[in-house]
């Protein structure tokens, strides 16, 4: 199974996302549009990252009732991204309504991923406020597990919580996680974090940001995670 470095690219605009992209001479890494940048730019910096060669990770998201996520991810299909993702929280029919919207006519499909706790979250504050009765370990498995239901082929999830993931759902099912700190790193709001070289184990791709983008050598603490995570 492919497994690879995702920087998220939390950039608010065009030029400065480029201008730290033009950085990585000869090397296209994998790479991550959240929120910020597209609400910012639109799908043009998606067609833009795209014409330079790299794989696209369309963070969004999506969370809303399954009809609006389905448009939604029908319109997101065609910028043709590799990974796109909605929050499992939104139920199995907003899932599958997303699965269905984001299919192409000729079947095929970005890899629709669900995100089961962002990983800012504690236990406790998803406990106190979320009202969520259960232990965040249940709660990420019963999410996953949600997702599979749906036909999602994976997740993203802490890397605390990759390995249970896996065998609640099997070692095929992705794990896609942030939260990733160097050891001698900042942890910045993260909570539930691990480094590159632990996540190796159960993780299928990690999303870095801040200790890559925010490094006083961008390309060497890309080229640190790629060591440490790939071996
Ligand atoms: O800078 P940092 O490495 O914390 O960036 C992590 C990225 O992963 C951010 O873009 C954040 O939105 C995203 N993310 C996350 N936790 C999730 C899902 C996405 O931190 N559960």
């Amino acid at each position: 199974m492919a497994k690879d470095v995702i920087i998220a690219l939390d950039f608010e605009n065009a030029e400065k996302t480029l201008a730290f992209l033009d950085q990585f001479t000869g090397r296209k890494p994998y790479v991550k549009i959240g929120m910020e940048l597209y609400y910012a730019e639109g799908p043009s910096i998606v067609r833009a990252i795209k014409e330079r060669g790299h794989k696209i990770f369309l963070d969004l998201k999506l969370h809303d009732i399954p009809n609006t996520v389905k448009k939604a991810m029908k319109v997101l299909s065609r910028l043709d991204v590799d990974m796109t993702n909605l929050h499992a929280a939104g139920t199995i029919a907003m899932m599958e309504g997303a699965k269905e919207g984001l299919t192409k006519e000729d079947g095929s499909c970005a890899t629709l991923l669900a995100v089961t706790q962002l990983t800012s979250t504690s236990e406790e504050r998803m406990q106190q406020e979320l009202l969520i009765n259960a232990t965040m370990p249940e709660t990420v498995k019963a999410y996953a597990r949600n997702a599979q239901k749906a036909g999602l082929p994976g997740v993203v999830c802490s890397p605390l919580e990759a390995e249970l993931v896996k065998e609640a759902c099997g070692a095929d099912f992705l794990t896609v996680t942030p939260g990733i700190r160097f050891a001698d790193g900042d942890v910045g709001d993260q909570v539930r974090i691990m480094t590159p070289e632990k996540a190796r184990k159960h993780s299928d791709y990690i999303v870095v940001g801040r200790p890559i983008t925010a490094a006083a050598d961008p390309v060497a603490a890309y080229e640190r995670c790629i060591r440490e995570f790939l071996g």
